[in-house]
C-alpha cells in the first residue's frame, strides 16, 4: 500500500518535474518565426474582452513574434481547431496559474540555456535562480502570494525586451511597476516595510535626472537592488551599490577613519549622511554640528569630528565668499568691454579646486580640504589680480578720453574764435 502511494508520488513529481524541466517542444515554433496558431486564431475572435485581449498583444509579445506560442506557456494543443482538443488538460493545457506556479513555469525556458541559446545567445538564463534568492522568492516559497512573481513586473502578455521603452521594466517605467505595491503603505507595513520608498525617490537627483534630463544612466530601483534577486544592499555593501557609480566619493570615503568606525557601529557608509532614497543635491552648508546638519548627529561638541567640521567649514566659507567677490569683480569688467580670458582660465580653475575640496569632505581630513581651498583661493586672487590691472587700464584709457576729448573742445573753440575774428 505505501510502496504503491510511494510509487505513485515518483511518478507524480518526475511528470512535474518533466513538465517544468524542458519547454513544452510541441507548443515552441520555430525561432525567430511568427507563430501562428488556433489559440491566436480563435481568441482574437472571441467577444469577451478577457478573453480576447493576450491574442491581440500577442503581436507585440517578444514570445509571439519569435515564435513562441501561446501553448508555450499555456501547454495544450495549437494545431487544433476543436477547442476541446486544443485546450485539453490531457495534453497539459493550463488554464491558470497559481501565482506561486508562474516563476517556475517561466523559468522551464528562460532556466534552460540550451533552449534560450537557440533564440538567443544574450539573454541570461539566470533569472528563476536569482529570483529564488529574492526576498520575494523567499517569501512566495513560504505561500506569500503579496509578493512579485515574474508577471508582476513583465506582466503576462505583450512582453517586451527590457530596452524597449514602453516595457514595464525600462528604466523611466520601473518606479511605477515596483511601486504598484511598494507605493502601498497599507499593504507594506505588515512587513514592517516603511512603505515611503517610491514618494521619498520622486524627491531624489536620481529620480530628477532620469524624468527630466533621461539621464538612464541615474539609478532606479533595480540598480542599488537589483531586479530577479531585488534584496536591500545590506550595511556593508551600500558604499558598494553607491561606489560603482560614484568611484572618487568611495575612493575618499574608504580613506577616511569613518570606514572602520561606521562599520564597527553597523552604520551604513553613504547612507549615514545621504539617506537612501531621497538624495538630495549637497551643499556646503550641510557641514556642521547643527540639528540639520550632518555632523552633529554623532560627534558631540568639542570633539575631534566637531572641531574637523567647524574647520572644514570655515575653509569652504571663505572660498566660497571669495568666489563671489571675484567672479563679481572680473563680470562688471568684462562689461566695461574688456578681455578677460585669462581671468575665465584662472576662475575655472578655481572652481575646479572647489569641486575637489567639497570631494575631499568623504575623507574628513581638514589638511585635504585646505590643500584645495588655498588653490581656490591662489587661483581667485590670480584672477582678482587681472581684474585689478584691467580697472586701472579702463580708468587710464577714461582718463585718457576725458583729456582727449578736451584737447579737441579747446582746438573747436579756439577754431570759431578764429574763424569768428576773421569773418569779422
Ligand atoms: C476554437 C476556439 C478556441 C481555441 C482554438 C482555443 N481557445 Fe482558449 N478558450 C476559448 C473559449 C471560448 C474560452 C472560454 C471558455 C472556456 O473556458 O472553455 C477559452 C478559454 C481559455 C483560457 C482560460 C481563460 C480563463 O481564465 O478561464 C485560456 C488560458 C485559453 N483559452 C488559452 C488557449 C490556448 C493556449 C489555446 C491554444 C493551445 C486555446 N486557448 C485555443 C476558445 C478557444
Ligand atoms: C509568457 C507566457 C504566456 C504566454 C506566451 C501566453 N500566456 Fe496567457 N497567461 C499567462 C499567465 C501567467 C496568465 C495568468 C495571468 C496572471 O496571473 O497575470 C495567463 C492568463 C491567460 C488568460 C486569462 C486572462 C485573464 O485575465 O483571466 C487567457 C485567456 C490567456 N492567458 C490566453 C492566452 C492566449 C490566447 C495566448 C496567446 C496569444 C497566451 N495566453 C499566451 C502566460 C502566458
Ligand atoms: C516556451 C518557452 C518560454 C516560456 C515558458 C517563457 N518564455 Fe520568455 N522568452 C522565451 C524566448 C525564446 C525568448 C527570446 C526571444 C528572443 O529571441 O528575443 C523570450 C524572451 C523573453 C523576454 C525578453 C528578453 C529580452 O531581453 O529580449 C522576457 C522579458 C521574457 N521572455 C519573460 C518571460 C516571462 C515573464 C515568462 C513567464 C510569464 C516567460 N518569459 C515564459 C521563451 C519563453
Ligand atoms: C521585481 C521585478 C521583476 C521580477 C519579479 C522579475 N523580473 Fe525579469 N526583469 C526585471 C527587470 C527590472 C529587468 C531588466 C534588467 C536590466 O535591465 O538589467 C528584467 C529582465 C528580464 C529578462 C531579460 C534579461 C536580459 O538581460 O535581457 C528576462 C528574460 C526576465 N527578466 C525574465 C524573468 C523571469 C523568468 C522572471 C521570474 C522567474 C522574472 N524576470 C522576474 C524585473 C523583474
Ligand atoms: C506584486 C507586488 C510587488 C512588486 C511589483 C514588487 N514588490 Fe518588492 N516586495 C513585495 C512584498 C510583499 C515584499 C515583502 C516580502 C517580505 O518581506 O516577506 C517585498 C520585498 C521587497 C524587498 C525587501 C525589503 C526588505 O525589507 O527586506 C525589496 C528590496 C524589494 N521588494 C524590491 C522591489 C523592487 C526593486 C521592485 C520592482 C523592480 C519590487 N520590489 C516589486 C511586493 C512587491
Ligand atoms: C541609490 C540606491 C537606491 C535606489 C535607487 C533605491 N533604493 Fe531602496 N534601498 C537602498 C538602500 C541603501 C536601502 C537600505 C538598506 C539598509 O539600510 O539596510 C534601501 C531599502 C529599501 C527597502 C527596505 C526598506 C525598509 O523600510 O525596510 C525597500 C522596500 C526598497 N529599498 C525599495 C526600493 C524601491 C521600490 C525603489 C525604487 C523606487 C528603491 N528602493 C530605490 C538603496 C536604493
Ligand atoms: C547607477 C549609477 C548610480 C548609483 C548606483 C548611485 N548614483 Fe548617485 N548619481 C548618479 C547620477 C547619474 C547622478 C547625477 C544626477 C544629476 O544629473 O545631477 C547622481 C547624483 C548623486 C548625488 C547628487 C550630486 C550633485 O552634485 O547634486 C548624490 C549626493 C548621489 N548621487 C549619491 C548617491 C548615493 C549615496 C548612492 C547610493 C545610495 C548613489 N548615489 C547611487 C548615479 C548613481
Ligand atoms: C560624513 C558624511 C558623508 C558621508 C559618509 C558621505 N558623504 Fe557624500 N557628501 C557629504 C557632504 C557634506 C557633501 C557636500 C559637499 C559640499 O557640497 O560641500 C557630500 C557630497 C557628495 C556628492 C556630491 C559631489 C561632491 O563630491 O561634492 C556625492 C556624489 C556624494 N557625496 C556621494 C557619496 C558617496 C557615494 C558616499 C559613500 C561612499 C558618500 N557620499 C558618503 C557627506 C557625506
Ligand atoms: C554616522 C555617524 C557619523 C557621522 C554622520 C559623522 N561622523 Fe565622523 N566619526 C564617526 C565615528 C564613529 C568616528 C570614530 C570615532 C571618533 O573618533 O569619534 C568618526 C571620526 C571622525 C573623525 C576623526 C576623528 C579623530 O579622532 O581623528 C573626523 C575628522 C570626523 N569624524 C569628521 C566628521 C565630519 C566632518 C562629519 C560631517 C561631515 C562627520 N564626521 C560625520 C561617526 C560619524
Amino acid at each position: 500500500m505505501t510502496d504503491r502511494i510511494l510509487t505513485a508520488t515518483v511518478v507524480l513529481s518526475l511528470a512535474a518535474v518533466a513538465a517544468f524541466a524542458a519547454p513544452p517542444t510541441s507548443a515552441v515554433g520555430t525561432p525567430g518565426k511568427h507563430a501562428e496558431d488556433s489559440c491566436v486564431g480563435c481568441h482574437s475572435k472571441l467577444e469577451d474582452s478577457r478573453l480576447r485581449a493576450p491574442a491581440e498583444a500577442a503581436n507585440s509579445d517578444v514570445h509571439h513574434t519569435q515564435g513562441v506560442s501561446c501553448a508555450g506557456c499555456h501547454s495544450g494543443d495549437p494545431t487544433s481547431d476543436d477547442p476541446a482538443v486544443a485546450m485539453d488538460p490531457k495534453r497539459g493545457f493550463v488554464a491558470k496559474f497559481t501565482h506561486k506556479a508562474i516563476p517556475e513555469m517561466c523559468g522551464s525556458c528562460h532556466s534552460n540555456a540550451a533552449f534560450m541559446l537557440r533564440y538567443s545567445p544574450n539573454i541570461p538564463t539566470d533569472q528563476l535562480a536569482q529570483y529564488r534568492t529574492s526576498k520575494h522568492g523567499q517569501a512566495l516559497a513560504t505561500g506569500d502570494t503579496n509578493v512579485a512573481v515574474c508577471t508582476s513586473c513583465h506582466g503576462a502578455h505583450g512582453i517586451l525586451p527590457p530596452a524597449d521603452a514602453r516595457s514595464p521594466v525600462y528604466p523611466t517605467r520601473i518606479v511605477e511597476t515596483c511601486g504598484h505595491c511598494h507605493g502601498n503603505a497599507a499593504l507594506m507595513s505588515r512587513y514592517g516595510i516603511k512603505g515611503n520608498e517610491i514618494s521619498e525617490y520622486k524627491r531624489s537627483v536620481h529620480y530628477a535626472a532620469l524624468v527630466t534630463k533621461n539621464d538612464l544612466s541615474a539609478p532606479t530601483c533595480k540598480s542599488c537592488h537589483g531586479a530577479h534577486g531585488a534584496m536591500p544592499p545590506g550595511i556593508s555593501s551600500v558604499s558598494n551599490v553607491c561606489g560603482t557609480c560614484h568611484l572618487s566619493q568611495r575612493e575618499r570615503f574608504d580613506q577616511s577613519p569613518h570606514k572602520d568606525a561606521f562599520a564597527a557601529l553597523q552604520q551604513p557608509a553613504c547612507e549615514s549622511c545621504h539617506s537612501n532614497h531621497a538624495i538630495l543635491h549637497p551643499q556646503d552648508s550641510w557641514i556642521g554640528m547643527d540639528d540639520k546638519q550632518v555632523c552633529g548627529s554623532c560627534h558631540s561638541t568639542g570633539d575631534a569630528g566637531a572641531t574637523a567640521a567647524a574647520r572644514i567649514a570655515s575653509a569652504l566659507g571663505k572660498a566660497s565668499s571669495a568666489d563671489v567677490t571675484t567672479l563679481a569683480r572680473v563680470q562688471r569688467v568684462e562689461r566695461a568691454g574688456m578681455l578677460m580670458d585669462e581671468a575665465s582660465v584662472k576662475l575655472e580653475e578655481a572652481h575646479q579646486a572647489f569641486v575637489m575640496a567639497q570631494l575631499e569632505i568623504h575623507t574628513t581630513s581638514v589638511g585635504r580640504v585646505e590643500a584645495q581651498t588655498k588653490t581656490v583661493l591662489g587661483a581667485l586672487a590670480a584672477a582678482d589680480k587681472l581684474a585689478a590691472a584691467s580697472e586701472t587700464e579702463i580708468r587710464y584709457r577714461r582718463s585718457g578720453l576725458f583729456i582727449s576729448l578736451a584737447v579737441i573742445a579747446l582746438a573747436m573753440v579756439l577754431l570759431i574764435l578764429k574763424i569768428r575774428a576773421m569773418e569779422r
